[in-house]
């Protein structure tokens, strides 16, 4: 078992930040001191096995993305990380847990693409992962899966109000399932999108001959987002199970989050860095020299970046502050522009839907403290603690405190970081989402589990490093 200290940092967790050494003893916090401490009249510095000096960075706990999709078979391909490179350029930005999505399309068993799921991820991970379960078209079965699947540490589920015949449930299917969730405490989750509008628009479009990314934006309006968020809301009422809204984009869909709260509900909701920075006009609507006006595909993900003439960026960082909007996640769900996305030329239904930021995003969601839109210890809180909290990892993962799992990131306030480059991320994909994104910041080090997986420049982690984290329920109810 080794022995690390990292002394002279700023210690900052959610509640609070102070100037503290922390000493990991394995693959756990053994102690949060005063800097400089001694140990029964030991210089812990010459007694530990490795010493990492923080002086003048922050110490926080490291970040986790309770949304990703590695490997994740979607449009007829396969999103383009693996889950040995897509945790491993998580933890070069940070990251040191992921929550991905086990996919159960229709007519296939939940339990045996779990098992899936656990065979795809067994080995290769870098980091600390969890599943949340996907259920599409829920059935009897999916409902005598959903208490199995708590009991492997799978407390949460998605279910989709739209991609009908692939994911989608219709609202009875989904008020079974969400009387389990109340039934057995697993947190429901909902990607709230009318589907059935969608598919009239989208069909509408294409036959007007408006073929182009920036048309997946248009054909997925806000209202369409915020009635299914209103519906999935009243279906968590009738039945009391909590809820938690992935990838919200519109500011009405938040209104409708804020309202079930102000009435004393458990309903949460979820932002992702391309909602906060990235637009319908500037992404969707981008041209290139290499793409043309199909440079847009890029960013074609569900629910769609919004119009900046319309509020929504703004309003959602508001929202983190206030609390509307609890936390921050990538759905990180990568694809090549060649070889993938350039399936939807002629045709932006055919475009897979996704954008990879799992690099990113504790890079860019710092940007937010250096603008003044978070505190530091909002960040960490939105980035990490909440999300452990809301998907059953708090105490081992997202603060720093003894017994807590050594999953600690060394952050450089004065550093900077290009994250907009291509040949400098280490996402599996030919592209960046972020092109152009220059940072006031740096990822120094990165410790999982008390081993040192980044150092700087270096990489020395292994794949394998990652281990399966069986969940418990939310801690972060009413
Ligand atoms: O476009 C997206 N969001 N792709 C990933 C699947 C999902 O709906 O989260
Ligand atoms: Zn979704
Ligand atoms: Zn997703
Ligand atoms: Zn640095």
């Amino acid at each position: 078992m080794s022995t690390t200290l990292i002394t002279g940092g700023k210690v900052v967790n959610a509640t609070g930040t102070a100037q503290a050494d922390v000493l990991i003893d394995g693959e756990r916090i053994a102690a949060v001191l005063a800097p400089g401490s001694t140990l029964l009249g030991h210089d812990l510095t010459a007694s530990v096995d490795t010493v990492v000096n923080a002086t003048g960075k922050y110490v926080i706990p490291g970040g986790i993305d309770a949304h990703t999709h590695m490997q994740m078979p979607f449009g007829g391909t396969e999103a383009s990380d693996t889950f040995e490179t897509g945790t491993r350029a998580a933890a070069w930005g940070g990251t040191t847990s992921i929550v991905d999505f086990v996919v159960q399309y229709p007519d296939e068993n939940p339990l045996d693409r779990y098992a899936a799921w656990h065979e795809k991820a067994a080995g290769e991970c870098a980091i600390d992962y969890g599943f949340h379960q996907i259920l599409s078209d829920v059935q009897d079965s999916s409902l005598v899966a959903m208490d199995e699947l708590v009991a492997e540490g799978v407390t949460s589920f998605k279910l989709f109000m739209a991609y009908k015949g692939v994911f989608l449930s219709d609202d009875g299917q989904i008020l079974r399932a969400f009387q389990k969730g109340a039934k057995n405490g697993a947190m429901m989750m909902m990607h709230a999108e009318n589907g059935a509008v969608i598919d009239v628009l989208v069909n509408q479009a294409l036959d007007a001959g408006n073929t182009l990314p920036f048309f997946h934006g248009t054909s997925r309006p806000w209202q369409a987002e915020e009635e299914a968020t209103h519906r999935a809301i009243m279906l968590a009422d009738i039945t009391g199970a909590p809820l938690y809204v992935v990838h919200v984009s519109a500011k009405q869909a938040v209104q409708q989050i804020a309202a079930a709260r102000d009435r004393g509900m458990n309903v949460f909701g979820e932002t992702c860095p391309q909602y906060l920075y990235l637009s319908l006009e500037d992404q969707l609507g981008a041209s290139s020299e290499e793409w043309g006006n199909f440079e847009g595909a890029k960013w074609v993900c569900s629910t769609p970046l919004r119009s900046k003439h319309e509020g929504h960026q703004h309003y959602m960082w508001q929202s983190l502050r206030t609390n509307d909007i609890q936390m921050v996640s990538t759905d990180h769900c990568p694809f090549c522009m060649k070889g993938q996305k350039d399936m939807g030329i002629g045709d932006f239904s055919k475009i897979p839907n996704g954008v990879g930021s799992v690099e990113h995003r504790m890079d860019l969601m710092y940007q937010g403290v250096v603008a003044e839109q978070i505190t530091l210890e909002r960040w960490v809180e939105i980035t990490s603690t909440t999300p452990a909290r809301m998907f059953g990892m708090y105490g081992k993962k997202g603060v720093i405190q003894p017994g807590a799992d050594g999953d600690i990131v060394v952050y450089d306030p004065h550093g900077h970081t290009s994250i907009g480059v291509n040949e400098t991320h280490h996402m599996n994909m030919d592209y960046s989402a972020w092109e152009g994104f220059e940072i006031d910041g740096h990822v120094d080090t990165v410790l999982s589990r008390g081993k040192v997986i980044v150092d700087g420049d270096r990489y020395l982690g292994a794949k394998g490093d990652g281990k399966y984290f069986k969940r418990g329920l939310s801690q972060y109810l009413i």
